[in-house]
């Protein structure tokens, strides 16, 4: 058996806590290699499509095949499990139906998609968004990390042709069914006291940069009246973020990552980058609590002598996932409950194209994407046992 204890030493973050793996880094080629090696010793073929995804193929690659698998990347100092414990228990899943005599009367596969988090060039689901055409190649390429480097200069240090990147017909005609197992990412689960749940819906979400512009200045030679700082503006759009999150029923808001420019203690800086996650029920609401943060961020800046823009990064509406598939996976599994997410999944970007499943595993505490995220091994196992079930019934 295969566990995250293989992998518990790959991108520990010393500094933040928990795990910092992103696209084509360090970490993440890693384990990549890791991935390989283990669908290897298990007889799987991998091959790597032109947008960074891996599928490792058990028996020969076709149309409609049966296909599981998350993402092996994190958010910056992020939990052991989301990700990886859906690519995990998709293997141990191979070995569960193994062990069992079991041969898929399908194709079937294990899929590792690329850049989940957008964690490192900021744009969630980037394989998966690559692949089904939701991103244009040329919008991805022209991604950039924090340290200036392109996507297309990070896929060709990995070894991977940039010039493949873009909608793949022919894996898109390959997923005949996608069925991801994931943490859950809140209390779903606990307070309704199942191990296992399957995926209802996902919030509409997005993602919107924010830059405002003032005058770089001295922290200490510049009167209190003289300035236009940047920072008091961003100030004020972190806390519209909270009154408009907070105004609209099931919305969420939030600014989780702000850079000041130049950055330095006693310096006003000239500029500020922020970026606002924002999430609802569905696309006007969602739409709506930008709007609001957006008018008063062009309110904040004005009063401060500042401009502003906001920018849409990313943006993918509500997704309610096929209902008959999610009621005979349910079924399969005995009529565990099918929950709603806030979570973006490549399972949402794949349900506008596949029928596309999601199992929960129960998360005692419900936090995520921090390092207190956490699964007991018996409901990891759980997952398993269950990802097992439903991929034979799926591939028999
Ligand atoms: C990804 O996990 C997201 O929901 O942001
Ligand atoms: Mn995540
Ligand atoms: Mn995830
Ligand atoms: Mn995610």
């Amino acid at each position: 058996m295969t566990g995250l204890g293989d992998i518990a030493a790959v991108g520990a973050d010393l500094r933040r806590g928990g795990f910092s793996r992103h696209g084509y880094d360090r970490a993440e080629l890693e384990l990549r290699e890791w991935f390989t090696a283990e669908a290897g010793r298990r007889g799987l073929d991998v091959e790597c499509d032109g947008n960074g995804n891996l599928w490792a193929w058990w028996g020969a690659p076709g149309d409609g095949a049966v296909i599981t698998g998350s993402h092996l990347d994190s958010v910056p100092g992020g939990g052991a499990f989301d990700g990886p414990l859906g690519v995990v228990s998709a293997l141990e899943a191979v070995d569960v139906l193994r062990a069992k005599g079991f041969t898929p009367g399908k194709p079937f596969a294990v899929v590792v998609f690329a850049e989940e988090e957008g964690g490192r060039f900021g744009v969630a689901c980037l394989g998966s968004r690559l692949l089904t055409g939701a991103i244009t190649p040329e919008a991805a390429l022209r991604l950039s990390d924090s340290d200036g480097v392109t996507l297309a200069e990070a896929m060709r240090a990995a070894g991977l042709d940039p010039a493949r990147v873009g909608p793949d017909q022919r894996a898109l005609r390959r997923i005949g069914t996608f069925v991801e197992l994931h943490v859950e990412q809140g209390r779903g689960l606990v307070d309704l006291g199942a191990l296992v749940g399957v995926a209802r819906s996902i919030l509409a979400h997005g993602r919107w940069r924010v830059t405002v512009t003032g005058e770089g200045n001295h922290a200490g030679a510049t009167l209190m009246v003289d300035r236009r700082d940047p920072m008091v503006a961003a100030a004020q759009v972190v806390l519209a973020a909270r009154r408009a999150g907070s105004a609209v029923e099931g919305a969420r808001a939030t600014v989780g990552r702000l850079v000041p420019n130049p950055g330095g203690t006693n310096v006003i800086p000239s500029s500020v980058d922020l970026w606002l996650d924002a999430r609802a029920d569905d696309d006007a609401r969602t739409r709506a609590v930008v709007a609001e943060i957006t008018a008063a961020a062009q309110a904040a800046a004005a009063d401060e002598g500042c401009a502003v823009t906001v920018t849409e990064e990313s943006y993918g509406d509500t997704v309610v996932f096929d209902a008959a598939l999610r009621d005979s996976v349910a079924g399969v599994l005995g009529g565990v409950p099918a929950l709603p997410t806030g979570a973006g999944h490549d399972a949402g970007i794949l349900a506008a194209h596949v029928p596309t499943a999601m199992l929960f595993v129960r998360n005692p505490t419900g936090i995520s994407h921090a390092p207190a995220e956490f699964a007991e091994p018996d409901d990891c196992a759980a997952g398993t046992r269950a990802l097992a079930d439903v991929l034979e019934e799926l591939a028999r």
